[in-house]
């Protein structure tokens, strides 16, 4: 039988699973925070960023990814406090360097959380990801389908998404699109294979 524990979120008790990550039990429980690079049954990354909430730790509250923490009995969370509205706006802002994004709905989420909370709502613009977020979904999805063929290239302002460098990898890659499909941004076109290649494998 399922061995459930007690969390107390924003003040509301909640009975949960004791095996599950705390965004999975938020959102189990209609409670829905930004989170972009979480899918259930792929390894958490912790990559976005954006699922900042705040667990009570002895003496203070502080900030934790909610898709990287797991419910232990007792757990205090609270979801929507001023202060992680300013981190997931500060958060939305680097993520929206890679404007502009295919997805234009999740575009528009990113940008109402930056514009929710600054006076100007000012968004820099610049990144050479061109409308990748990097958050590793189409490299953990490869993975998983035990693939493999993707993996991150470059440091710094060049880091992309691409092959694994060595010979044959582009042509054992099979196309199966699992990786676009999952894709939140919409990075991997749809359209053409010839576009979705082109824009995947950028070398
Ligand atoms: S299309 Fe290729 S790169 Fe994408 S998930 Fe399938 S095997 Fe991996
Ligand atoms: S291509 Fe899509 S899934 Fe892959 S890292 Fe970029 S935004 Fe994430
Ligand atoms: S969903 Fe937790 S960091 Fe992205």
């Amino acid at each position: 039988m399922e061995e459930l524990v007690e969390i107390v979120v924003d003040g509301r008790s909640l009975a949960v699973s004791k095996s599950t990550i705390v965004l999975q039990a938020l959102r189990d429980h209609g409670i829905d925070i930004p989170a972009l690079c979480y899918y259930p049954s792929l390894e958490a990354y912790g990559s976005c960023g954006l699922c900042m909430v705040e667990i009570w730790s002895t003496v203070i509250w502080k900030p934790r990814h909610a898709c990287l923490l797991e419910v232990e009995d007792g757990l205090q969370i609270k979801t929507a406090t001023p202060r992680l509205q300013r981190l997931r706006a500060w958060i939305a802002q680097i993520l929206l360097h890679g404007r502009p994004f295919h997805n234009s709905e999740i575009e528009g989420l990113l940008l109402k959380l930056v514009q929710d909370e600054t006076a100007d709502g000012q968004v820099l613009s610049g990144s050479t990801t061109e409308g990748c977020i990097l958050c590793g979904l189409c490299i953990r999805m490869c993975r998983k389908i035990g693939k493999d063929r993707l993996t991150y290239l470059g440091r710094g302002k060049n880091l992309r998404i691409g092959l694994v460098p060595g010979a044959g990898n582009k042509a054992s890659c099979g196309n199966c699109c699992a990786c676009r499909n999952i894709c939140p941004m919409g990075f991997i076109s749809p359209d053409a294979e010839h576009a979705f290649k082109a824009r995947l494998y950028k070398e």
